[in-house]
């Protein structure tokens, strides 16, 4: 089935230029409205542990001031589900965190952690927040997703988005088969990390992904052409793959 696809557009790194300078330009908020005006349908926003980027102010602002509903990156801990309690987002996508690296360099591992999630996906899931798990396009990772109770899995397109020669075919073939699986388990299915307009054709193709997390090639585009005119354009291949 050939469903509605949708644009979230991941503001962080408005805030890491913000944040370069301790000052409040450039604001992401600023960034999330002009985003809802450029055709996004959803604002996503990973509040660190470290606050490298988004910091605990911009989740209340960008709930408040923006008419797109929010997806709430973080980490699976106490202390994040409390912040996602309190804000009640639109939606909660729980991913992995290192301190170290310098941006979420792989998969969630629920097979691993399924019985510390369960609990935090049942506390989130039962204030009526959409909970998705962020997971390799691996099989099992997506079984244990539905297993530890998530409506929605994110698939990981990061090593399909990095991948040279013949393993681009099998990393998007990778990306196909654990978007089919998702779909046999009536999983929502998203995807998202790496996209650029020179990779999101095959992923968008995808009928049953329903929707698609870009964010540092569209701040980092917007620095040439704009972030209307990045958005619009990733717009428009995206409605291309679809047709
Ligand atoms: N989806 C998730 C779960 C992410 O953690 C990220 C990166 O923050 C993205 C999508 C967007 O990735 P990128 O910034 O590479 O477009």
């Amino acid at each position: 089935m050939n469903r509605v696809l949708r644009l979230g557009v991941n503001i962080d790194h408005v805030a890491t230029i913000r944040n370069a300078r301790g000052g409040l330009h450039p604001d992401p908020v600023r960034a999330a409205k002009l985003a809802a005006d450029s055709g996004a349908d959803g604002i996503t926003a990973h509040l660190r542990e470290d606050r490298r980027h988004i910091a605990d102010e911009d989740i209340g602002r960008l709930i408040q001031a923006v008419s797109l509903p929010l997806n709430l990156e973080m980490a699976a801990t106490p202390e994040m589900v409390v912040v996602a309690l309190r804000h009640k987002p639109h939606a909660v996508c729980i991913v992995p965190e290192r301190r170290e690296e310098r941006t979420t360099e792989g998969g969630l591992d629920v097979v691993r952690y399924r019985e510390n999630l369960r609990p935090m996906v049942a506390a989130l899931v039962g204030a009526g927040i959409r909970v998705s798990m962020f997971v390799e396009p691996d099989l099992r990772q997506i079984d244990a997703a539905k297993d530890v109770g998530a409506p929605v899995v994110e698939l990981h397109t990061g090593a399909y988005c990095d991948a040279v020669g013949d393993q681009h075919e099998r990393q998007l073939a990778r990306v196909v088969a654990a978007a089919a699986h998702a779909e046999t388990l009536g999983l929502e299915c998203h995807a998202g990390h790496g996209l650029t307009f020179d990779t999101v054709l095959p992923i968008a193709a995808i009928p049953t992904i329903t929707e698609l997390n870009i964010g540092h090639f569209l701040i980092g585009e917007a620095i040439f052409i704009g972030l209307e005119a990045a958005i619009r354009q990733m717009r428009r291949l995206m409605a291309e793959a679809r047709a």
